[in-house]
């Protein structure tokens, strides 16, 4: 196993590509999705079971993680991979966004933000070195750096001053971060819809020679098509040789258009959220689980699935643990649709190594068009 940090791409089909992150926890075969695991846990789901899925790297947040159980706690039980039995990558997100969409009160300004606890009300700050110094206790794998990503649509002012505040931000996270060979730290393109600042972002970011870079800021209210967009406008500023990921996102429809237009990496809560509350992500489609036409239904997800959950279950089965709030109907919609997912990003890297990315596409649109039966 290495012992420093690397990306190599392996092959590539039009824009899209795949390749390899080494680290020393392992390797990370992208496109990759990265299953959420806010609170040192992917809620429902046992780390043996993740990693059996195909998941090579799990997202954490500093946000929660400070909150609950707290930083310190973690590294003196001996960091976030001890602490939640996953000894393979992690991916940390620096707080910022989850301050955004979680606390009540919170206060932003040149030096970081002030914020309410969304749990007992006590006050907290975060400043780029806090975010870092938290991610470095939790002994994360990938680090990223504090920004700030404002909603859409927003005036163009405010989209501005966020993603100037977040590149000096970006420049102090290098800095805290200093030089640690077997971890990385990230930047994040902002500049909400506007392609001025999304490219002046990205330039900025690419400055700083920092070993990936994020776009974040998408997925928060704009329609797909300005997200896609937006993906194309930054992309052709970002290094070949460096991992991209798209924070936050999203649909099996929203990873597979960024896939082909050259994303490597993603993290989103949708299939473990939406499998919490009855919704099912398979081939053919997405179907909601509550809905009384399933209460008859003898046959599975898809019958052809690897997945034990996807395949062995009835509909109707699952139809009833869900209405009656039974936690296995939690569990089981979760495991099969994280499995789903990782099936998918399975199918786009082996289509992207053959050089048939477009047919594996139009399949796999064909399937979800197709419907469950
Ligand atoms: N998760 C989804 N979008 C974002 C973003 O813009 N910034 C951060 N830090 N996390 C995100």
């Amino acid at each position: 196993m290495t012992d420093h940090f690397s990306f190599t791409v392996n092959a590539t089909d039009g824009a899209a590509r795949t390749g390899e992150i080494r680290m020393p926890r392992g390797v990370i075969r992208t496109p990759a999705f990265m299953p959420v695991g806010t609170a040192a846990t992917v809620k429902a789901m046992y780390p043996e079971q993740v990693k059996a899925l195909g998941a090579d790297v799990v997202l954490g947040n500093v946000y929660h993680l400070m909150l609950r159980p707290g930083a310190e706690r973690v590294a003196s039980l001996g960091g976030l991979h001890a602490f939640m039995n996953w000894p393979y990558p992690i991916l940390t997100d620096s707080g910022g966004f989850q301050v955004m969409s979680l606390s009540a009160l919170r206060k932003i300004d040149e030096e970081g933000v002030t914020f309410q606890s969304h749990i007992d009300g006590s006050t907290h700050s975060l400043t780029p070195e806090r975010s870092i110094e938290i991610q470095g206790l939790l002994g994360s794998d990938i680090q990223m750096q504090l920004d700030e990503c404002v909603k859409l649509p927003n005036s163009e002012e405010a989209v501005e001053k966020a993603m100037r505040l977040s590149l000096r931000w970006a420049e102090r996270c290098r800095v805290a971060f200093g030089e640690q060979p077997g971890r990385a730290m990230f930047g994040i393109v902002q500049g909400g819809a506007v392609e001025r600042l999304r490219v002046e972002s990205a330039r900025a970011l690419v400055d700083l020679d920092l070993k990936g870079y994020a776009i974040g800021g998408l997925a928060v209210g704009e329609p797909q098509e300005v997200m896609l967009r937006m993906i194309e406008t930054v992309e052709p500023h970002l290094p070949r040789e460096k991992p991209r990921y798209l924070m936050g996102v999203g649909t099996p429809d929203d990873i597979v258009e960024s896939v082909r237009r050259g994303v490597d990496m993603f993290d989103c809560v949708m299939p473990t959220r939406a499998g919490r509350h009855g919704t099912a992500y398979t081939r053919f489609g997405r179907l909601n689980l509550k809905n009384a036409k399933w209460a008859d239904d003898p046959t599975p997800l898809d019958p052809a699935s690897a997945c034990e959950a996807t395949r062995s279950y009835s509909k109707a089965y699952l139809h009833h643990l869900v209405r009656s709030q039974e936690i296995l109907g939690m569990m089981l919609l979760t495991w099969s649709n994280l499995a789903y997912y990782q099936e998918l990003m399975a199918g786009l890297r082996k289509a992207i190594a053959e050089k048939r990315l477009e047919d594996f596409v139009a399949e796999t649109k064909e399937g979800w068009a197709r419907g469950v039966r």
